[in-house]
């Protein structure tokens, strides 16, 4: 921190309540049910997506696993097929591996101890804390993505962002900051607050209720913080899709291995090496003789890390029947169905072209 604050965080805290309760996000679906399950799902949803992509996700999540005990009794594919669009898919393996330790551990009653609560897969600090303050209004910080950007303004902190003494400082000074009475408004008018008026981009500093105690704005350089860090450009990978169906029409999907990119998902059979031979291909890894096979158009689909050039192949196997696979790595699947699987959303893209060039 270089300057000292002029207001104290006391001041700073009930000046951004006072507009919370004016301006603040205040009927987001999960504060309706206000259990710590559903905090705990909104709050792990929101990890890596905004609040509005997450509301219909919640939506059908809660429909399908009101309670703990559906979560856990449920099978994981159920859970990804839920999950299918929103991305980070270890975030649903890792709450339904929770649920199933809450389960067995505690009878489904829900932590109320933070420690307990960061020993469980996929709750780290923040969300740890967000579930502390937000559903038994208990005095812990968090530090997401917009939490991070308003203290950065806030306190004019010139570091780089991901740098661990930045992450350090930043937990102190959230630490500090976070009142005694209403830590849980305070949590979310924070968080509010980054989402709506102190944005990455044009913030909307003549509306912002704190802007007195902003070192950012009384030097007129909130556009410097946080500071932009020049990242390496995304690698790019290719690989082709094969589209591979049945004389009944279902097409084959493959179990993508547990980790990495989709893990855990169906996905369409993937050949890493896009000059590998088609047909070898199929023979040696799905034990399929392809007859004939054409090119579709190729897609681009951004992962954090990379960008996948996919090139699609529509195959026609030789075959007179249905063939039949093994059965916990290999799916056949009707697209009219609804059958309950987990599908990336490039994946559902592939099928959509597919059908308007077949419509065509
Ligand atoms: N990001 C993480 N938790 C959130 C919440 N409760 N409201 C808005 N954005 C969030």
């Amino acid at each position: 921190m270089n300057k000292k604050t002029r207001y104290s965080d006391r001041e700073f805290s009930s000046d951004l309540l006072a507009w919370y309760t004016v301006h603040g996000r205040q009927n987001l679906p999960w504060k309706q049910l206000d259990s710590p399950y559903h905090i705990w799902i909104s709050e792990v949803m929101l990890q890596q997506t905004q609040v509005e992509t997450v509301i219909p996700y919640y939506w059908k999540f809660i429909r399908k696993f009101p309670d703990m005990r559906s979560l856990a009794n449920a099978e994981v594919d159920s859970v990804l097929s839920v999950w299918a669009g929103l991305g980070y898919y270890a975030r649903a393996r890792n709450l339904h591996r929770a649920a199933r330790i809450i389960r067995d551990d505690r009878d489904c009653e829900f932590p109320r101890d933070f420690g307990q609560l960061l020993s469980l897969p996929g709750i780290g600090r923040s969300t740890a804390g967000a579930i502390m303050a937000f559903s038994y209004n208990l005095r812990y910080p968090i530090l997401d993505g917009n939490v991070k950007r308003v203290l950065m303004r806030i306190h004019a902190i010139d570091g780089d962002p991901g740098a661990r003494e930045t992450q350090a400082l930043l937990w102190k000074i959230a630490d500090a900051k976070t009142p005694g009475d209403s830590p849980g408004d305070y949590n979310q008018a924070i968080m509010d607050l980054g989402a709506m008026i102190c944005k990455r981009a044009a913030p909307s500093c003549l509306n912002c209720p704190v802007r007195n105690h902003c070192q950012a704005y009384q030097s007129q350089a909130v556009a410097d913080y946080p500071r932009k860090i020049r990242r390496a450009k995304r690698p790019v990978r290719s690989c082709r899709m094969l589209l591979i169906s049945r004389p009944d029409g279902d097409v084959l999907l493959q179990k993508r291995p547990p980790h990495g990119i989709w893990g855990g998902l169906w996905s369409l059979p993937q050949m890493d090496d896009p000059k590998a031979g088609i047909r070898r291909f199929c023979a040696e890894s799905l034990e399929l003789e392809v007859a004939t096979w054409r090119e579709m158009d190729m897609l681009r689909h951004h992962f954090t890390h990379y960008e996948l050039l996919i090139h699609p192949v529509v195959c026609s196997i030789d075959h007179s029947g249905n063939p039949t696979m093994d059965e916990e790595r290999f799916l056949w699947y009707n697209r009219n169905l609804g059958q309950d699987a987990g599908i990336p959303t490039a994946v559902e893209r592939i099928f959509k072209n597919l059908e308007s060039t077949e419509n065509k």
